[in-house]
């Protein structure tokens, strides 16, 4: 009887079978300097392209993430027209939520908010198990959108289960997260069990989504710039590491990102990321320094620019290029998502200019 370790991706996974091994994301997620920059934004699927907002019309954010084709449908859009070299799922940080059986909405304008929110020991105690959650509606989009996307990386997501435990712990937006801040400090012990769930669900997400064909995978923690250092290392990454975890044998770049997480960058890679984002506060050569010099990054064009005149956005992208060839790999992307009223040719011209640039 053979030995042999079992596979841990099938072998006609996009990665496996050389669709996406040698593109140039995975290339500069992995290091390497050769060939042509790698391009894509967060957010680039979205309410800046006029094909989304056709194809979402009278159906609401979370039905749309649920529906297979339509999932499929505009993570492909933003493919097709500014020609980046990676999709993003087309889905949301609250989506497993909703899957595991949590009374979660998306209100348009506004955000994730739950029927209630999750604040004491017995709420926690209350959240359902993570057991027998459905992906398949995931898993269908996920293959659906690789048969079409030939070469290019599909990227997946799930939020950090500090961002996701923010939501529920407010129960909906809140610009200073004083909720899950005063929580991990009161009942250290309700927010580990609070954090240790979330980090499950979204682990088991990110699984999901690159056994069905995702070439990498992202962490979203976009709040985590809320907290100290100290606060960071004690209270959040732990469980961005065990999210990380649930994928960490996979052969698939871990790419962590937040926002104001200037002083955090050392603690979210060692979280278990591969591959670090920094957002658009902190210039990527400062990054990369603070991060021993051997990490590649992504980042981080700033989006207030994208409404600039183009010889400023300009200048800007090629100091960008410039400052993230310090890193060891460099995936050119925004130092946040795209912001919805973006002119969509913006973003082209952008795509054009970073592959246009040599490295
Ligand atoms: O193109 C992509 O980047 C993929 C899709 C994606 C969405 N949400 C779709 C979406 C991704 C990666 C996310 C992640 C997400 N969701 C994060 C982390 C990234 C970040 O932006 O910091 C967070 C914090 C959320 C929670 C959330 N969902 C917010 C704050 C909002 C915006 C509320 C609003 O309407 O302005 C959403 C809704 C949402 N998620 C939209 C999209 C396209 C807008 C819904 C719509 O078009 O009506």
């Amino acid at each position: 009887m053979s030995t042999a370790a079992v596979p841990a991706l099938p072998a006609e996974h996009p990665l496996m079978d050389g669709r996406t091994a040698h593109s140039p994301l995975l290339r500069a997620l992995r290091g390497e300097r050769t060939g042509s920059r790698a391009v894509w934004f967060m957010r680039q699927a979205g309410r800046s392209l006029p094909e989304y907002r056709t194809a979402r019309e009278g159906i609401g954010m979370l039905e749309s993430c649920l529906r297979p084709d339509l999932a499929s449908e505009i993570t492909l859009q933003p493919v097709r027209r500014h020609q980046v070299d990676a999709a993003i799922f087309f889905s949301d940080i609250v989506v497993p939520l909703r899957l595991a059986g949590v009374d979660v909405d998306i209100v348009p304008g506004r955000g994730p908010v739950l029927g209630s929110p999750v604040r004491t020991p017995d709420d926690v105690a209350a959240l359902p198990s993570l057991d027998d959650v459905d992906f398949t509606a995931i898993r269908e989009a996920v293959a659906l959108t690789v048969s079409q996307l030939g070469t290019t990386p599909l990227i997946g997501f799930a939020g950090a289960p500090f961002t996701l435990a923010a939501y529920m712990v407010e129960g909906g937006p809140s610009r200073d997260h004083l909720g899950p801040r005063t929580l991990m400090h009161a009942d250290p012990e309700t927010w580990r069990a609070l954090t240790t769930w979330a980090a499950d669900l979204s682990g088991a997400f990110l699984r999901a989504q690159i056994e069905a064909g995702a070439s990498a995978c992202q962490l979203f923690d976009s709040w985590a710039g809320s907290l100290s250092a100290a606060d960071y290392e004690a209270h959040a990454a732990p469980a961005s590491a065990r999210a990380f975890g649930h994928v960490a044998d996979l052969p698939v770049p871990r790419i962590h990102f937040g926002t104001g997480t200037s002083e955090l960058l050392p603690a979210m890679h060692a979280a278990g990321a591969t591959a670090v984002g920094v957002d658009y506060r902190l210039p990527l050569d400062e990054a990369s320094r603070r991060l021993g010099g051997g990490v590649p990054l992504q980042g981080n064009i700033d989006p207030a620019l994208l409404a600039a005149p183009w010889e400023v956005l300009e200048e800007h992208v090629r100091d960008v290029l410039r400052r993230g060839d310090s890193a060891p790999g460099h995936v050119v992307n925004l130092g946040h998502g795209v912001p919805p009223e973006t002119d969509p040719t913006v973003l082209t011209r952008i795509v054009e200019l970073v592959h246009e640039v040599p490295q």
